[in-house]
């Protein structure tokens, strides 16, 4: 789906979904952690039958893989946003809208998708933050997710190189490259007007895309502390994520903090690049919460091999980002729900083929060796895994 999305889209916007900060190491390595962790199967433990479902703040998903929030989806595909989580509806699983989405949180509540989850960040101005809290459970969303790694704006190269701006601009001359994006073209053009951060646009005042990016960025407070998640969670009732947490001690925190879930993310290698991998950061991050709440993960789940690693070391569920991105900038809606069919196909097939016939079956024995292993118990981190052991 990745190759298919770079044939169809024009090199700026590729680049923008696909690339990372600086030199992209955090990327690649989210990738390379998670293709390293190898499975121990036991196979005549029985899965005829699997049931992938999973139960996530009181919502049953059909499978524990969640579409992540991702800024802009409406520019890989007409109203990408709703087209995402429409697919992820009829998949059964959630949806999280991106605080930079195109549509406005509400608009895309008026879909009726569900579960679906809103992604916020902290700003200078806390009333604006309130804004999105108190619009969001006006319109019904299941749960808030706090990002905590974006309050500055990564130093992302690609974009830089590709001097990339809405609209996307050619080089004159480029002929053959605008041919083979014709029909992105086609279907982006009479759209291009309306691509803006829908959330932030005020009657009366600019929609201008750069415009909103540089209010957007000088908003964010790079002073994010503790005080902050306190106060929104004083303010919003229902189940609170924080996801951009790598650290055991900010998971302990979290968890202190009456905090719900988390999200073990960096950000797609997005933001600092050098961070841990998120496959590396998952075991330490799940013995310091020892169960007591959720802990999801996400960067470079591009398998369904890979969700099955996630969970064999402690996750409940996995978000994906860039994949829903390629499907969408292929075919849409259906795009999206292909991508999402693929996991679960893979999924599916790697339970059985490991004899976890339920989610709740997929262990830390069935892993060779956790990549804790290497890490200091002091921070938290799993030790070996024991045969015999899992959450089952
Ligand atoms: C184009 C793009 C836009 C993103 N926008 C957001 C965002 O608005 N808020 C957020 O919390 N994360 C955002 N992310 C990060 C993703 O939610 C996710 O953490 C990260 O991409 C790792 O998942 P992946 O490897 O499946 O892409 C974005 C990622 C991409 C690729």
């Amino acid at each position: 789906m990745r190759g298919l999305a770079r044939r169809v889209l024009p090199r700026a916007v590729f680049d923008f979904g696909d690339g990372a900060a600086e030199d992209e190491r955090t990327l690649r390595r989210n990738e390379a952690a998670f293709s390293e962790i190898a499975l121990l199967p036991r196979p005549l433990d029985g899965a005829g039958e699997r049931d992938l479902s999973v139960e996530l703040f009181g919502k049953r998903l059909s499978m524990p893989v969640i579409i992540g929030p991702t800024g802009l989806s409406g520019l890989f595909w007409p109203d990408g946003e709703r087209a995402a989580a429409r697919a992820a509806a009829r998949a059964g699983t959630a949806f999280c809208l991106s605080h930079g989405s195109v549509c406005t949180l509400e608009d895309l509540a008026a879909t009726g998708t569900a579960p679906r989850w809103m992604q916020v960040f902290v700003y200078r101005d806390r009333g604006f933050t309130r804004e999105f809290a108190e619009r969001s459970a006006a319109a019904g969303y299941d749960a808030l997710v706090l990002t905590i790694d974006n309050q500055m704006i990564g130093n992302r190269e690609r974009d830089l190189r590709n001097g990339f701006t809405i609209p996307p601009r050619f080089r004159a001359g480029d002929l053959a490259a605008m041919v083979r994006h014709l029909p992105w073209l086609m279907r982006m053009a009479p759209e291009m007007r309306r691509i803006t951060f829908g959330n932030y646009v005020r009657p009366g005042q600019s929609t201008d895309l750069g415009t909103l990016a540089a209010q957007m960025g000088a908003m964010l407070d790079p002073g994010l502390s503790w005080a902050d998640v306190d106060w929104l969670r004083g303010i919003w009732n229902g189940p609170l994520l924080l996801k951009g947490i790598l650290h055991p001690s900010e998971a302990a925190e979290a968890v202190r903090r009456g905090i719900d879930g988390i999200v073990v993310s960096n950000h797609g290698g997005r933001q600092l690049d050098g961070a841990a991998a998120t496959a590396d950061a998952l075991p330490g991050v799940v013995a310091t919460v020892g169960g007591r709440i959720p802990v999801l993960v996400d960067g470079g789940i591009r398998r369904g091999t890979d969700v099955v690693r996630a969970l064999a070391m402690g996750a409940a569920a996995c978000l994906i980002a860039r994949p829903q991105l390629w499907g969408l900038a292929v075919a849409g809606e259906a795009g999206v729900g292909h991508v999402l069919n693929l996991y679960r196909t893979e999924i599916d097939r790697v339970m059985g083929l490991c004899g976890a016939a339920t989610i709740a079956r997929i262990g830390p024995d069935l892993i060779l060796a956790p990549r804790a292993a290497g890490l200091d118990t002091r921070t938290g981190a799993l030790p070996n895994s024991v045969p015999g052991g899992g959450r089952g």
